[in-house]
């Protein structure tokens, strides 16, 4: 069998090859450059931490897998520049100034397996907020003194989550009912919250005493398993 010539594949690839190219140079935000004080390398990741940056990297090499952006003072994650990054696995926000995190901020990051939002000031996390993350594995998002809020769908639609981390934040209470429900998750950090166990949270208390295995240490740190189990015992009281 013989196959039919294409002639239609090659105008065609071209004019992809346009549209890409074009949508590259009209983005005001990347090149495939290296960012001011960043060390980018050719596993395609790039480094900036501690470098005492106020705004989000400009100059991101679009292919960017990997993206460490901790110990700074970044105040906003713009949703705009960080969705060009569609092929990122693995970002680390932690110690910066982030006070909000918004529906369309992780819009495109469909591949991401790991994100680290600890050591900020986020006081709030919405609805929607980590919906778009499909691939998400590992969610750390300790240390933020004032959040105290978590929409009970926040994590619904992250099936492949197996390890969250909300210790050491203002939460009084969590709705489990999404999480109960996540497929892949074994590890969640509870500890060095103000839980409150009236009405509304007793599932969260009954959960953490029946599931008492689910709640294991983070990169084998055993006092933090200790401290957990024992979070969770004065809960249950
Ligand atoms: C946060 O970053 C600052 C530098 O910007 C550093 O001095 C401090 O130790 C860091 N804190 C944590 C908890 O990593
Ligand atoms: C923690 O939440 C309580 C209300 O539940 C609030 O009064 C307090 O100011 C919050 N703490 C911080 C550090 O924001
Ligand atoms: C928890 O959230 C679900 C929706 O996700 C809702 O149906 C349920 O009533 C909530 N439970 C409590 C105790 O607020």
């Amino acid at each position: 069998m013989r196959l039919a010539p294409q002639p239609s594949a090659q105008p065609l690839r071209l004019i992809v090859l346009l549209l890409l190219t074009t949508g590259v140079i009209a983005s005001p935000v990347l090149s495939s450059g290296c960012p001011d004080r960043c060390v980018c390398d050719d596993q395609l990741v790039v480094q900036c931490a501690g470098q005492h940056l106020t705004t989000f990297p400009v100059n991101l090499p679009l292919a960017t897998r990997q993206l460490i952006i901790s110990n700074n003072r970044i105040v906003e994650l713009p949703p705009l520049a960080l969705n060009y990054l569609s092929d990122l696995v693995y970002l680390d926000c932690s110690n910066n100034s982030l006070t909000e995190i918004s529906e369309s901020t992780f819009g495109n990051l469909r591949k991401l397996a790991y994100l680290d939002l600890s050591f900020n000031t986020l006081t709030r996390i919405e609805d929607r907020t980590f919906g778009p993350l499909a691939s998400l594995v590992m969610l750390r998002m300790t240390d933020n003194p004032g959040l105290s809020e978590i929409h009970p769908d926040a994590f619904a639609e992250n099936a492949a989550l197996q390890v969250l981390d909300v210790s050491r934040n203002n939460l009084t209470a969590l709705n489990i009912t999404s999480l109960i429900a996540l497929p892949a998750l074994r590890s969640v950090g509870l500890s060095g919250n103000p839980w409150s166990c009236e009405c509304d949270n007793e599932d969260l208390c009954l959960w953490v005493h029946l599931e008492g295995f689910k709640f294991q240490a983070f990169s084998g740190d055993e006092a933090q398993v200790t401290a957990v189990e024992r979070d969770s015992i004065q809960t249950i009281k």
